[in-house]
């Protein structure tokens, strides 16, 4: 046993041999990556785990792995690599439309899901996320959030080879399979858990285990409570008596990553997933994976060291895989996980609440400074843009954006919070609370798009606010996300009130199943699903054929009024300027706000031409795509 020293040469050499060991005369270019990865992934892993008298290792049993895995990788994928390796933009394209839903919850299983695809085709999708489909406790599992098997699908769902089948006919279609690679903790009944539990060697310290309350008091003074009606603080106890970390439900446990085992085991993995086939991975709970003593445990440095070491040995061994960050924190944190070396791909939670928070106030200025100031991004990395998400809608934006608007963060919250669940006179939206947290008036909402637009409450600009909110997310570049349902204007499901495994997490109201009379009449402009499917696919087919919308780049654009967000997409040949106004009546952007641009230009939606000498109508919730030239 030896520790890693920094610029060991003799490091690099037992990685080497390890790797070789596995490769056993195979080399498909592996070789030629590891000698680009180790100078990389050996500091990384010196600044993890540089304490450790098994360090050196811990190190080679990791490149070992990847050797093993790279060798089991189906052919088709390794060609993958090569083409992904060749074009590494590819996520970049104004193509990608990306969507999100339950397997069981939209088709029942994995074969059911697979029946449709050319519904998929048909929406003109590049990227599917499947919510997480693998062993899990049965009652609450928190949506599969906590994972029993990451090699095994849940059996009510499918097995892994149909999944791995599933990937490959995706593929062929054209779509990315996008699954949760859920690294921060384990369900309970985990096999590693359980041998944690039980002291077994090798396992004691995967997770975060203490004898008595003495640290979990101490970390508690610092850690944020993320599901308190669950459990209050962090820890749950063990029927032994002892306690153990639990940031979310009291059967997630979170994984020690100080030890370098836990490192391997969820290396391996991670391996595993993109040999079957998973092209993008969502890295779930990413903020929380380091703890730290007297910090919030929160996005610490360390969170992402592991990122980036991860991350290289997927380049060792399933180079053409991304990471997609799962970061619902403070805007300045979002960003820091999206780089090349980390995340490539990123939610955009502050766009998401932002597009929320301009439908409330019907003032688009916090929005407008976000995609003025935070909407930039690192070269080949992405935005997802999305309305909603299984997930609940928390305020991240930062309170000295608001405060630079002379708005006041708590209470602007305070007023959000209760603007979508109904309690705010005159409201239109009908969103349920979820975790309110009477200790620290903290509380976040649940509700599908429809519901929280107004489309339940039978508001009147409650579809036009459907399509507001979209085509924020279409056009303000990166891959946009739809959540399957929205586009058939599902509701709220108060369903999940009567299911014992739900009751206790209103999440669940915006988890509907898939509503077959809903999707059958999307061709029926007599109906809400028809005129909501309708006017979106053809904002996604705009989409589609307009290669401004590529990229992440947009430049500012700003009208004299705060109902009015403006930004500009700028192509080789033209531009396109986007004016949506979020506000209830309708507003004249004056020729003189459009007077830098020649007067003849297209609405790309419609097709239609727009003379912009005589100023421009939009109507109340409406908003343009505009093909213009500078004059
Ligand atoms: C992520 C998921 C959420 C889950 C949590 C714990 O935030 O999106 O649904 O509850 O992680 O895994
Ligand atoms: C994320 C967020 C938290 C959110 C939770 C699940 O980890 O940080 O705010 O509520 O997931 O809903």
């Amino acid at each position: 046993m030896a520790r890693l020293v920094p610029n060991s040469t003799t490091d690099l050499i037992a990685a080497t041999a390890a790797a070789e060991a596995q490769l056993d005369g195979e080399d498909d270019g592996f070789r030629e990556r590891l000698a680009e990865v180790l100078p990389i992934l050996h500091p990384l892993f010196a600044q993890l785990y540089g304490e450790r008298e098994d360090g050196r290792e811990a190190l080679a049993a990791v490149v070992a792995a990847a050797a093993r895995s790279w060798r089991a990788r189906p052919t088709d994928l390794k060609q993958l690599d090569a083409r992904r390796t060749q074009h590494p933009d590819w996520f970049l394209s104004e193509k990608m439309l990306g969507a999100v839903c339950y397997v069981d919850r939209f088709a029942g299983d994995l074969a059911g899901l697979r029946d449709q695809i050319p519904y998929f085709q048909e929406l003109g999708l590049t990227y599917l996320h499947l919510m997480p489909l693998f062993a899990s406790p049965e009652g609450n599992n928190d949506g599969g959030y906590a994972v029993s098997s990451y090699r095994e699908v849940h059996p009510r769902l499918g097995t892994m080879a149909e999944l791995a089948l599933l990937a490959a006919d995706l593929r062929k279609a054209g779509i990315s399979l996008v699954v949760d690679f859920i690294f921060n903790h384990t369900s309970n009944e985990h096999e590693w858990a359980r041998k944690a539990v039980a002291g077994e060697p090798g396992y004691e310290d995967f997770y975060l285990i203490f004898p008595d309350r003495t640290m979990p008091d101490l970390y508690e003074q610092t850690v944020r409570e993320i599901f308190p009606d669950d459990h209050p603080g962090a820890f749950v106890q063990l029927p032994d008596g002892r306690w153990i970390w639990a940031t979310f439900y009291h059967f997630q446990w979170d994984l020690n990553y100080a030890n370098p085992a836990v490192f391997q085991a969820m290396a391996e993995e991670m391996l595993f997933l993109a040999n079957q086939g998973v092209e993008v991975l969502r890295m779930d709970a990413v903020a929380f994976i380091w703890k730290r003593l007297g910090t919030a445990c929160e996005s610490l440095p360390e969170a992402h060291l592991l990122l980036r070491a991860f991350n290289q040995v997927l380049r060792l061994g399933a180079p053409s895989v991304l990471f997609k960050s799962e970061a619902i924190v403070h805007p300045d944190e979002v960003i820091a996980y999206i780089s090349p070396e980390e995340c490539q791909l990123s939610y955009n939670p502050l766009q998401m609440a932002l597009g929320w928070e301009a439908l409330a106030t019907r003032d688009g200025r916090l929005l407008q400074k976000a995609l003025d100031e935070r909407h930039a991004l690192p070269a080949g990395t992405s935005w997802v843009n999305y309305v909603r998400s299984h997930d609940d809608i928390g305020w991240t934006f930062a309170d000295e954006d608001a405060a630079a608007l002379g708005i006041d963060g708590y209470p602007h919250r305070r007023f959000l919070n209760d603007f979508y669940v109904g309690r705010f006179d005159g409201t239109f939206s009908r969103g349920v609370p979820f975790q309110e947290n009477p200790k620290t008036g903290d509380a976040r909402v649940a509700g599908t798009t429809a519901s929280l637009a107004g489309v339940e409450a039978g508001d009147a600009g409650g579809e036009d606010r459907v399509i507001l909110a979209h085509s924020l997310a279409l056009s303000t570049g990166g891959v946009p996300l739809l959540y399957l349902g929205d586009e058939v204007g599902q509701l709220n499901d108060y369903g999940y009130r009567d299911d014992p495994a739900h009751a206790d997490d209103s999440r669940w109201v915006h988890r509907p199943r898939r509503d077959e009379k809903a999707y059958a009449s999307r061709h029926d402009l007599s109906t809400v699903a028809g005129r909501l499917h309708s006017r979106l696919t053809q904002l996604i087919e705009t989409r589609r054929r307009t290669p401004e919308f590529a990229g992440n780049a947009l430049a500012p654009f700003h009208t004299p009024h705060a109902s009015v967000v403006g930004y500009q997409r700028i192509g080789s040949a033209r531009t396109i300027l986007v004016l949506a106004n979020v506000g209830d009546s309708e507003v004249l952007i004056e020729p003189i706000t459009l007077s830098g641009f020649a007067p003849a230009a297209t609405d790309i939606v419609s097709g239609a031409e727009v003379r912009l000498s005589s100023g421009l109508m939009l109507p109340a919730h409406g908003f343009v795509w505009l093909g213009v030239e500078p004059v």
